[in-house]
């Protein structure tokens, strides 16, 4: 009962029971499919946690969403939904092919309003960003979820553009476990390792990580909230 096999089949209950996908949500990942997208978008359960972490945070007023890392758009379709009216998820890509299906299925799933997919590298979109949020306020949610080398400085980023009570999420910190290993020279796993000591040094921020199994395998995300400023 512990293999990737159950943990698929117990993830396809969950989703069926509980999480239920709407009908554009199920085509975006047929369409993201049928374009050859990777399939390393979050799965429905955890998509699902988003939306409601989303409508939680923002305390009934327009949510305001920053996502790094699109693809198909299927957890920035999850986080619009939580948003309430006159909110907003600005999701980054760099890929043209993954931000134009992405804009493809966020308009089928009506939520092109809600939604603003911003090409190119993060890096180099996120000064933007920062100075946009300065003006127009700062965002409740930031979902970090591109490469992973990069971690440390998205967070860094995120980090100017958040209030007290805002929360930044972070995908793929356990990667099958390899997060322990001190020495690992895999760069996404180093990237990890350096944004959990940042997150332990900051005194602005309190954390946990929470490790998940199913279809993706054994990998988890963390859950960081701005407690000062
Ligand atoms: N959040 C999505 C999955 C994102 S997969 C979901 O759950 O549905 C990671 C995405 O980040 C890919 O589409 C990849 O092209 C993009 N990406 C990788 N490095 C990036 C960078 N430096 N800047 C912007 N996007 C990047
Ligand atoms: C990969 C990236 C992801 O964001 C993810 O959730 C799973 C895998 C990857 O690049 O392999
Ligand atoms: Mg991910």
């Amino acid at each position: 009962m512990n293999d990737e096999k159950t943990w698929a089949a117990v993830e396809d209950y969950l989703v069926k029971t509980l999480v239920q996908p709407d009908e554009a949500q199920r085509a975006a990942l047929a369409a993201s499919e049928a374009a050859g997208l990777p399939a390393i978008n979050v799965t429905a359960n955890h998509g699902k946690l988003l939306m409601m972490l989303v409508r939680a945070v923002r305390g009934g007023r327009p949510g305001k969403v920053l996502e790094i890392g699109t693809l198909g758009g299927f957890s920035t379709m999850w986080m619009a939904r939580g948003l309430g009216g006159g909110g907003k998820v600005i999701t980054l890509e760099m890929d043209p092919r993954h931000a134009a299906l992405a804009r493809k299925n966020i308009a089928r799933a009506g939520l092109a309003d809600a939604v603003e997919v911003r090409e190119g590298v993060a890096l180099e979109t996120l000064p933007g960003i920062a100075a946009e949020a300065a003006q127009d306020g700062p965002f409740d949610l930031v979902f970090i979820d591109a490469d992973k080398v990069n971690i440390p400085a998205y967070f860094e980023w995120s980090l100017k553009m958040v209030r007290v009570g805002s929360l930044i999420v972070v995908d793929n910190v356990v990667r099958e476990g390899a997060v322990i290993d001190a020495n690992s020279r895999d760069e996404s796993v180093r990237g990890v390792r350096r944004f959990n000591d940042m997150v332990a040094a900051e005194r602005r921020v309190t954390a946990t990580a929470i490790q998940t199994v199913g279809s993706k395998g054994y990998d988890g995300f963390a859950v960081v909230e701005v407690v000062g400023d």
